[in-house]
């Protein structure tokens, strides 16, 4: 299997190796290893370079604005960009349908480089808020000026729970909020907020729906080398570090052909009418197995759709569809389970904020398989961190 590029929890707020690598040379002594090992090191810049280059950057920002602002760089927009799926649903979803648009009053709840907001005005929008916390609002605002849309387009810089805003209410809410495991960064909060606060009574959200899928998969090389590797290190014991690495789901894409059971919906969220206690839930899954194999992990994924278009849209991050940045969450099983085809492997899945930083979550799952060649039962706790 050559399934896996890395695990980088890059877009959609993940800090973790994007954020990492573009700080890569910020220690001297890592400047100086890479010198050492023959890698091209750029030139340092001289006085006048250096204030050149901090009128385009920005002089104030450092390594741990970006470590703690992620968004505030271009590349994490770069890569949500260039995720087709993700933003071309977003644009046809606009453009096609334009009623929704028409003369409307817009908010976009975190705009980012304001692309989504862009589409609206296209679409016809009578005035679009742009809402963005992180330093690219600033772009933002030069990027609607340089297309010709500051009529338009407001970019207001700050946190939609601390702005005001111009108007009391708004007729559309935009937003493109899911994280990893669709609630990771629990950015689904702030959409929720804003529109208890801002939109009107016959005001639409979009997307309006979200669901989570949960699958089985066969996984063996990579558990191996993800999770057994720990056990010999170069002779070395280090099987207590497999304790975390088994507790912390993978983000990562799937093969479709790793499959062994069916999948099924585990929660629907209505986003126009969800409270945020709605994302902390426990449901059952019932997963049958479509042929005779091993399972190593189960899988979660998400969709979205716009039920309010003329014709409902929407988009999936499961393995059988085309990957997107969201890739798949795979969570790994204690067991190796053995599985006869029609099999059932049942449980719970309970998700859960977690208390001390309510951007990650906990995920506590239960399974059970009373199988021919093969009786589990266990329960598993996961930290999305
Ligand atoms: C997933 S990105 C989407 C950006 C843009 N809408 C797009 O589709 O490319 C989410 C954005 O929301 C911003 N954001 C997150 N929480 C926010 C908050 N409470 N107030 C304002 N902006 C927020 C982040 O800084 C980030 O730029």
């Amino acid at each position: 299997m050559d399934r896996r590029k890395g695990d980088n929890r890059d877009a959609n707020g993940g800090l973790a190796e994007a954020t990492a690598s573009r700080l890569r040379f910020d220690s001297d002594e890592e400047a100086v290893e890479s010198e050492e090992v023959g890698m091209e090191v750029e030139e340092i810049p001289d006085a006048e370079g250096e204030e050149a280059a901090d009128e385009v950057i920005g002089s104030d920002k450092t390594s741990a604005d970006y470590y703690f602002d992620s968004y505030s760089h271009f590349g994490i927009h770069e890569e949500m960009l260039k995720d087709v799926v993700r933003t071309k649903s977003y644009q046809n979803v606009i453009t096609q349908n334009s009623f929704l648009f028409k003369d409307k009053i817009v908010l976009d709840v975190g705009a980012g480089t304001g692309i989504l907001s862009l589409f609206c005005a296209k679409a016809g929008a009578k005035h679009v808020y742009a809402i963005e916390c992180s330093q690219m609002a600033d772009m933002a605002k030069e990027i609607v000026k340089t297309n010709g849309y500051s009529d338009v387009i407001t970019v207001i810089k700050g946190k939609v729970e601390e702005i005001d805003l111009p108007v009391p209410k708004v007729d559309v809410i935009i937003s493109e909020w899911m994280g990893y495991f669709l609630l990771f960064e629990n950015m689904l909060n702030t959409v929720l907020y804003a529109r208890d606060k801002w939109l009107a009574d016959d005001g639409v959200v979009l997307p309006d729906k979200a669901s989570l899928h949960l699958t089985a998969i066969e996984d063996a090389e990579y558990k191996d080398d993800k999770i057994e590797f720990w056990n010999n290190v170069y002779g070395f014991d280090m099987s207590c570090i497999k304790k975390q690495a088994m507790m912390e789901p993978l983000v990562d894409t799937v093969d479709a052909n790793q499959i062994v059971t069916n999948c099924q919906l585990l929660k629907t969220m209505d986003i126009s009418k969800m409270t945020p206690g709605d994302a902390s839930f426990t449901v059952p899954f019932k997963l049958v197995a479509e042929r005779n194999d091993y399972i190593h992990a189960l899988v979660a994924y998400f969709n979205v759709s716009f039920t309010k278009c003329h014709k409902m849209m929407g988009f999936s991050t499961g393995p059988r569809s085309k990957a997107t940045h969201w890739k798949q969450t795979v969570l790994y099983l204690e067991d190796v389970l053995t599985i006869c085809e029609g099999e059932t492997l049942t449980g719970s899945m309970t998700v859960t904020p977690n208390k001390k930083n309510p951007r990650d979550i906990d995920i506590k799952l239960k399974y059970s398989l009373n199988g021919h060649r093969c009786q589990a039962s266990r329960t598993q706790y996961y930290k999305m961190r």
